[in-house]
């Protein structure tokens, strides 16, 4: 079970500090947005690349950019752990997470809240990571969307099934009072953003969800 802080709702102008702030987390969600698959701009890979040769935790690079086979594996080679686009995002998935993979990052498969799963199921070979999208990408603070937790369950049955070391990753809305409801659908690695830097103390932000997840996670 993993807790990935997003530094969407860190300060942009510290990083460096607000990185190293969340070291009892497991890994830095870090979010990429191009103005175009989302209507909201972050930053590319010279910032990303800058965030790794400092964070003392490894990289999950979460892309919300269009033409994903194009700009996707371009991350791994920064060094990221793990490099995470869009489905809606690609025209040939499996052979850019087979790019994403070949330059030594986990590949992971994003979908919206409106996309369905069920093509990605026997796809999973590929992947290291599914994300679930539980708020429409873009923004952070957003509230939790429920009604994505059927795709969850789907997908811890099929993975389960499989034997596959695919983790199921959830991202929005996740706090104190939703990430039990991600968990015991089938969560495993949560990314928050709002609910960790928002909060007056981090660490103790950082081991309440960990403890609340793990009281539900199966
Ligand atoms: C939203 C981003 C999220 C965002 C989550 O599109 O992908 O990672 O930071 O923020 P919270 O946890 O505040 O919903
Ligand atoms: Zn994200």
């Amino acid at each position: 079970m993993r807790i990935n802080p997003s530094i969407l709702s860190a300060d942009f102008v510290n990083l460096q500090r607000e990185v190293e702030r969340i070291a009892s987390a497991d890994l830095v969600h870090v979010d990429v947005m191009d103005n175009h698959f989302v209507p909201n701009l972050t930053f590319g890979p010279q910032m990303v690349g800058r965030l790794q040769a400092v964070s003392p935790l490894p990289l999950d690079v979460h892309l919300m950019i269009s033409d994903a086979d194009r700009w996707a594996p371009g991350y791994a080679e920064l060094g990221a752990f793990s490099v995470t686009f869009h489905a809606e995002a690609a025209t040939d998935a499996v052979a850019t997470a087979r790019a994403i993979r070949a330059r030594g990052s986990r590949a992971g498969i994003a979908v919206k809240p409106g996309t369905a799963i069920e093509p990605l199921l026997e796809l999973l070979p590929e992947f290291d990571q599914v994300l679930v999208m539980t708020v429409e990408p873009g923004f952070g603070g957003q509230s939790f969307m429920a009604g994505t937790m059927p795709k969850l369950r789907a997908l811890r049955s099929a993975v389960d099934a499989s034997g596959l070391d695919v983790w199921l990753q959830v991202d929005g809305g996740i706090a104190l009072d939703t990430i039990g409801i991600a968990a015991e659908a089938g969560a495993d690695t949560f990314v928050a953003g709002s609910a960790v830097y928002g909060s007056a103390s981090v660490e103790s932000a950082i081991a309440e969800l960990r403890a609340a997840a793990a009281a539900h996670v199966h």
